[in-house]
């Protein structure tokens, strides 16, 4: 990958990028995403923000090597601290996080939302409590996707402010839109997390008999949840 080949997961991300967009790209390692989609001219400017020195130097020199220093800002800094107030940022892509990472994010940053920025979110788990936070902070999730790349299944929810939605457990759980399209890619990640769990369940219930009462209950929903979701 680098920043003229996109992995499959960054260009299904790249794929909800309105064009015309402005982009804050947070935890953007080399960058690859803002300047592909900067040669690419779907974006008119980019942010590139890291945490970390070496992903900033390296995103840094993506975006020098490519001659982009105009349109493409690289900052060291935590979080949505990223954003400054006149980049004008129109949409937030936060990729290849945990979801409660990406969620602590958004909530440390609220201040520098304006609301009418679509976030676009591809979190490595933790996906539920991240939809618990858009639906708390009036988001409504517009699009979701899950694809199988080197045995790993990913997650994108792309989500704007809007009028208050109410989501179920169950929504919250397995993603509202995941659950009607119900798609192959789903059905399988979803056959192999309830194999999973139902392994943890049994061997919590062989060795505990009294043990952390909350995981197990919690576990026991799950694989009810998927269990007839599956049937
Ligand atoms: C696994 S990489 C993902 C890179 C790229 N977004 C992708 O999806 O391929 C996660 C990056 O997020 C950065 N990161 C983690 N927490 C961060 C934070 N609070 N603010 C900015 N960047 C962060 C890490 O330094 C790391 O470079």
């Amino acid at each position: 990958m680098n920043e003229h080949t996109l992995s499959r997961r960054l260009e299904r991300v790249a794929a909800q990028v309105p064009a015309g967009a402005r982009l804050a790209d947070i935890g953007s390692d080399h960058g690859y995403l803002p300047v592909a989609l900067v040669r690419r001219g779907v974006l008119t400017a980019a942010v590139a923000g890291e945490v970390a020195e070496t992903p900033f130097r390296a995103a840094e020199r993506s975006v020098r090597e490519n001659g982009l220093e105009r349109l493409i800002k690289v900052r060291l800094a935590s979080g949505l601290a990223a954003i400054e107030p006149n980049d004008g940022i129109t949409a937030i892509s936060l990729c290849g996080m945990g979801g409660e990472t990406i969620r602590d994010i958004l909530d440390a940053g609220k201040a520098r939302l304006t609301g009418l920025e679509r976030l676009i979110l591809q979190p490595n788990g933790g996906e539920q409590p991240l939809r618990q936070w858009l639906m708390d902070n009036g988001y409504r999730i517009f699009h979701e996707e899950l694809l199988h790349e080197n045995r790993f299944y990913y997650e994108i929810i792309v989500a704007e402010r809007s009028t208050p939605v109410a989501y179920t457990p169950e929504q919250l759980y397995f993603g509202p839109l995941n659950l009607q399209a119900r798609s192959p890619v789903f059905l399988a990640k979803w056959q192999r997390l309830l194999r999973l769990k139902q392994r943890t369940l049994a061997g919590f219930e062989r060795a505990l008999r009294g043990g952390p009462e909350d995981r197990l209950r919690a576990l026991e929903l799950q694989v009810g949840w998927i269990s007839a979701l599956l049937k």
